[in-house]
């Protein structure tokens, strides 16, 4: 005889150190299914409403990259979860998900489940945390799939933290830098150069923004954002006192400690400059453990230069820099050309040098040519990613590139690792 849900779920990984009474809750939610061998269990874009706690058999988790085909990006058995798109809105799946064998599951209904979370928070907040709680080496055996678990944040990760508006200043004509203060008037978070903040504006939306000011600083926390649309255009119009949501800090951070008593070179592109800044602030404050530093920065034109007013401070710190525009008018004295053309006249040496690069993906695709060409090792390019995202800590797959997730992966990346990815065009 079959046994009901709620013993069945007792005995799976993920909700055996669930206490009873939310088990319980959940089992109402849960019914048994069968997928045999080569049945599409999930489509990419079809509404989400479901997700799945495999007993038995393997499935596959397929992304179809135009001109490439279906690729298998993680196959998963016994013991996993298949499925979070359900969580978050639009609530549409991902990614393909099939049966590589005869697959039993329990499957959920996402609805379902929603209600209970949203009328007894603390259940939903048990569930979630059986998630969080798994590392990613520990995956297999708490029975999460890889592309749900990350490294627990340092902070509550869905919350937003009230902070306000401290200063709002001018850098270009769709660029503004903010400090942004905690409400409360206690510290901001430590966070690491690279990693970025999840910005809330109260009825508009919620966006990725790194971070772009000084990493010993911790009474506020700096951003520039470009008006790029609605959230981003609100974040750049707040006035001081307006009250923003702060998640985070999220992500991987430059490789600093492994640079040091080595070249640096940093690329940047645009706005690519604002993730990067950290790095120079960190380096000046400690400027003999590093060798030479060259700052390569690019811009379509002189007038949307990121913070020309800092670059004498910087050079006054044995920092190499130099820009380049794609076009300038009269008058201009600088170089004219991408930024790839500063690459061969910058002063390091190959074999001791990283390279930190941020823009464009195609500026950061010319850029690390134009480094290889120099003889940088590949693995000591490193680049950081922008997609879009949702919930910044691996649950809802909007930032997912290949197998990495930009949110908890990234969006730091040694180049090697996204290699494969950045080639297929539209992915
Ligand atoms: C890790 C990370 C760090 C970022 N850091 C900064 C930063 O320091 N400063 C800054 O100004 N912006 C940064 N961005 C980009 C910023 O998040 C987007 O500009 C923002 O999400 C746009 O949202 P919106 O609602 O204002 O505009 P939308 O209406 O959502 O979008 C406006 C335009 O921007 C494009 N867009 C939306 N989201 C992204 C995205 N994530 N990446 C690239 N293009 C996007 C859209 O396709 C559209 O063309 C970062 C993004 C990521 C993922
Ligand atoms: S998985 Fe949700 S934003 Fe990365």
């Amino acid at each position: 005889m079959e046994k009901d849900i709620e013993a069945l779920l007792a005995e799976h990984p993920f909700f055996k150190d669930m206490s009873a009474p939310y088990r319980a809750l959940i089992a109402g939610c849960g019914k048994n299914v069968r997928f045999d061998a080569g049945q599409l269990i999930a489509k990419t874009g079809d509404v989400a409403n479901q997700f799945f706690a495999i007993r038995h058999g393997r499935a596959s988790i397929e992304l179809h990259a135009p001109e490439k085909g279906p690729l298998i990006l993680q196959t998963l058995e016994a013991g996993d979860i298949l499925g979070w798109s359900w969580l978050f809105p639009p609530y549409r799946w991902t990614f393909d998900a099939r049966a590589i064998e005869q697959i039993r599951a329990i499957s959920f209904d996402g609805e379902c489940l929603r209600g209970k979370c949203d009328r007894d928070p603390a259940m939903g907040y048990d569930f979630m945390s059986g998630s969080r709680r798994c590392s990613w080496t520990a995956c297999r055996r708490h029975a999460c799939s890889s592309w749900i678990c990350m490294e627990p944040p340092p902070i509550e990760p869905m919350l937003s933290a009230a902070f306000r508006v401290r200063k709002n200043r001018r850098e270009t004509a769709d660029t503004r830098t903010l400090e942004l203060v905690p409400r409360d008037e206690t510290e901001a978070p430590a966070w690491r150069p690279g990693q970025f903040m999840m910005l809330y504006v109260f009825g508009v939306g919620e966006i990725p923004i790194s971070i772009s000011g000084d990493p010993a600083q911790r009474e506020a926390i700096v951003h520039t954002v470009r008006a790029a649309g609605a959230v981003s255009r609100a974040i750049c119009e707040a006035k001081p006192g307006f009250a923003i949501g702060v998640r985070g800090p999220f992500g991987s951070a430059w490789p600093m400690g492994e640079c040091e008593g080595d070249d640096v070179v940093l690329v940047a592109g645009g706005i690519g400059l604002a993730p990067l800044r950290p790095v120079l602030y960190a380096i000046m404050a400690d400027r003999a453990r590093y060798r030479r530093v060259s700052l390569l920065i690019g811009a379509r034109t002189p007038d949307i230069l990121l913070y020309p007013r800092e670059f004498d401070r910087w050079r006054a710190r044995d920092i190499d820099v130099r820009v380049t525009v794609d076009a300038a008018a009269l008058g201009w004295e600088g170089s004219v050309g991408p930024v790839t053309t500063l690459v061969p006249r910058a002063d390091f040496e190959h074999s001791r040098a990283s390279a930190f690069i941020v823009g464009p993906e195609i500026m950061m695709k010319f850029a690390v040519q134009a480094l290889s060409d120099r003889g940088v090792p590949r693995e000591r390019l490193f680049v950081s990613m922008e997609r879009n995202m949702k919930c910044a800590i691996g649950f809802c797959g909007h930032c997912q590139l290949g197998p990495a997730f930009i949110c908890k992966d990234g969006p730091v990346f040694a180049y090697p690792r996204l290699e494969p990815w950045l080639v297929i065009r539209n992915i």
